[in-house]
């Protein structure tokens, strides 16, 4: 299944007054019906312009400029202020002083359609879906066996929810399942499985609308009835590049065993939390854990029980203590309840979400 089929296409612009993500200014007729799907395709509703003064309106404002060919010139003569992100575009052979001009416009490159109607798309996509709600992402890791990743990365995703919108990505196909931990086994939407089969660039928006979701809260995760699951690479590239686009907050669960597709999705986390039972095994796997992220600028630990220092811990480990809690009570049966771990907000996972997310790692 394509996932772009689920975000409807079409390709209305937007009224003059309304300010575009993208601006487009061509009087070209041909070269609008080679644009405007593309435009669609990424979630764009451009604001299109016939003349080039009409141009100078949006000019500053849109995230992208779009410049035809046909209005190049007269665009370059009225000498727009300097700025980022205008793009010649042409659908026939581009002449060789369009060059010229593109320089006299500031533009970043000449596009040629429909030869580079794929890189466009992508161009589109990245650049308008950026700046609303690109989210951090935080990546979860037991130090041991069984030290409550899973549960924190569940915790973390419901308290990010109650702020932002959240994603909480499962990347342990060994794992229980990340929608059965919060209870949303049953609820519609993409699954890994559906994402393995996907091609194409994935739209930020496609895949907030497609996940099962509940109270603010998509997970990606695991479709129960397959036999053997692994992760793919691509899939896991897209899914977390289009979750950290269209999500204020993104929290992934990583599996202890893991091969270099791990070790990537690791680098790909803004952060690394390291959860870690406080005793003498617990603090010997965090620190071998820690040796494997060795070149990850911002690992840190959650600390579970209070039988070790904190500071001695950070020490042994050699990662700050960004956390360090209580065992939750009633755990197992706020999950069998379908609530997830964080049934309220108070007690010590919910210390530890919020510590988190505010508190001292940068
Ligand atoms: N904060 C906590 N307070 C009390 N019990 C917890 C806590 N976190 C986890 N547990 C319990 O510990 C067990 C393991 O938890 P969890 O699955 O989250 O660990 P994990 O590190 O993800 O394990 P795995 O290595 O299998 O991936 C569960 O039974 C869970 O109920
Ligand atoms: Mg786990």
């Amino acid at each position: 299944m394509d996932t772009r089929a689920l975000t409807p296409v079409s390709t209305r612009t937007a009224p003059p007054d309304e300010p575009g993500a993208a601006l487009v200014v061509t009087g070209d007729e041909l070269l609008l019906h080679e644009l405007l799907p593309l435009t669609a395709a990424a979630d764009v509703t451009p604001q299109v312009v016939d003349r080039a003064e009409q141009a100078l309106v949006g000019w500053s404002r849109a995230r992208v400029v779009l410049v035809g060919l046909d209005r190049a010139g007269e665009l370059a003569a009225l000498g727009p202020d300097y700025r980022e992100h205008v793009y010649l575009v042409a659908t026939a052979h581009v002449p060789d002083d369009a060059f010229r001009t593109a320089l006299a416009l500031g533009a970043r490159q000449v596009v040629e359609l429909p030869v580079s109607a794929g890189w466009l798309v992508d161009l589109l996509t990245d650049l308008t879906e950026q700046g609303a709600d690109r989210g951090q992402v935080v990546g979860v890791i037991g130090g041991s066996g069984g030290a409550g990743a899973t549960t924190l990365a569940c915790a973390m995703g419901q308290w990010a929810a109650r702020r932002t919108t959240a994603a909480l990505v499962d990347c342990d196909p060994q794992g229980p399942g990340l929608d059965r931990m919060l209870g949303m086994e049953r609820c519609e939407g993409f699954r890994w499985d559906a994402l393995c089969r996907t091609t194409g660039r994935l739209s930020a928006r496609a895949l907030r609308d497609a996940l099962p979701r509940r109270d603010g809260l998509g997970v990606l995760s695991w479709y129960v009835g397959a036999e053997q699951q692994t992760l793919q690479a691509f899939a896991v590239r897209e899914a977390l590049s289009a979750a950290r686009r269209g999500h204020g907050a993104v929290v992934v669960d990583l599996p202890r065993s893991g091969d270099r597709l791990v070790a990537e999705i690791a680098a790909r986390c803004d952060r690394l939390v390291v959860v870690t039972q406080a005793s003498l095994v617990g603090v010997a796997g965090a620190a071998r854990m820690r040796g494997r992220f060795a070149d990850h600028p911002a690992v840190g630990l959650a600390l579970r029980g209070n039988d070790l220092e904190g500071g001695d811990v950070a020490r042994a480990v050699g990662a700050p203590v960004w956390t360090q809690m209580r065992d939750q009570r009633g755990l197992d049966e706020a999950v069998d309840l379908g609530l997830g771990p964080l049934r309220s907000l108070r007690g010590p996972l919910a210390r530890a979400a919020q510590d988190l997310w505010d508190g001292g790692p940068a």
